[in-house]
């Protein structure tokens, strides 16, 4: 298996046993304690001379850094960008020229990630440029795979297992990407899924279709059985109302609609796990997700798995690490 040179585009792109290495490359990265992560090379020298721009074009904070600290931790450096001038495909050519070994990109639109990876196609075909991996930090409402590869860590590690589990995802499953791309990678395990939403945030059919036909077993639950359901599960997975997606009169008819509380925390199982992808609003209560002796919240534990999987991630892609 190489990943040497892939893309990260989405999780509908990788096997189960492609998603399983990334985790144990994760793992490596998390507990090394001699700092050598299965190479004759100190981690800290693993991308040296590498260089990586990271270009956010829409807000970020845990994603955006977490990108840079793994490039600095593994001696690579790495250069930000948050303002598009001219349109993506300049912007793609620009840093490309600029010598930049990978790309991170977060943007505004559906699909731009893709757009880039067909932009550095076009400049290996016509002008012989070298191939560099783009990596997907979120492409609007589409997908957020890295996000979604760190969730999936989060439960192995958490639960010891993927497979047999119980997953609600909860909240705005129309527009937020981090559950499309954790719906597609629940796909490839043996997992139930329970959508919980209202009618309006619910899972778009498209992706219901295709989730289907990956065999993903799932259930469409109604927001107002949240609390019947979170009694059920071994993961809560729970999503803000995507307000940037909304006009403003819409976003205030659906704003406050439901919210994870103590209560609901106690009547979960023994070993249930909550987790967010960040940035919480209102939808966890503050008493649930500030209480550091709740081991059930696992919400600060994904903003440390997200380094190590992104670490994984750049020295897989740049092969440094097979
Ligand atoms: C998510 C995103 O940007 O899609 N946040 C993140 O990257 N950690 C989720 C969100 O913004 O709600």
């Amino acid at each position: 298996m190489s990943f040497k040179g892939r893309n990260i585009i989405s999780t509908k792109d990788f096997s189960r046993d492609e998603l399983l290495h990334i985790l144990d490359v994760t793992a490596h990265f998390k507990h090394s304690k001699t700092g050598y992560v299965g190479s004759g090379v100190h981690r800290s020298q693993l991308l040296s001379g590498k260089q990586i721009a990271i270009l956010m074009f829409e807000p970020s904070t845990r994603t955006q850094f977490s990108f840079g600290s793994a490039a600095i931790s593994q001696g690579a450096s790495h250069v930000y960008c948050y303002e598009q001038i001219g349109t993506l495909d300049q912007n793609i050519m620009q840093f490309h020229a600029m010598g930049n070994d990978a790309i991170v990109l977060r943007h505004r639109d559906n699909f731009s990630a893709q757009r880039a990876v067909d932009t550095v196609a076009s400049l290996v075909d016509l002008v012989n440029a070298p191939h560099i991996p783009i990596l997907n930090a979120g492409d609007s409402t589409n997908e957020h795979p890295t996000q979604s590869l760190l969730d999936l860590y989060t439960i192995r590690e958490e639960k010891g297992t993927i497979d047999g589990l119980k997953i609600a995802l909860i909240g705005d499953l129309k527009n937020g990407r981090t559950v499309h791309s954790l719906a597609y990678a629940l796909a490839q395990f043996n997992v139930e899924v329970y959508f919980v939403s209202s009618q309006e945030l619910q899972m778009p059919q498209d992706r219901l279709t295709e989730l289907t036909a990956m065999g993903l077993k799932h259930h469409l639950v109604p927001i107002g059985e949240l609390r019947k359901i979170m009694r059920r599960v071994d993961v809560g997975y729970v999503t803000r109302i995507q307000k940037e997606r909304f006009a403003e009169d819409e976003y205030a008819a659906v704003k406050g609609s439901y919210c994870i509380d103590a209560k609901m925390m106690r009547s979960t199982k023994n070993g249930f796990l909550l987790l967010h992808p960040g940035p919480i609003v209102d939808e966890i209560s503050r008493d649930v997700y500030h209480d550091p002796n709740d081991i059930k919240v696992a919400y600060w534990r994904q903003i440390k798995n997200g380094l190590h999987v992104r670490e994984a991630l750049f020295s897989l892609v740049l092969g440094a690490l097979q």
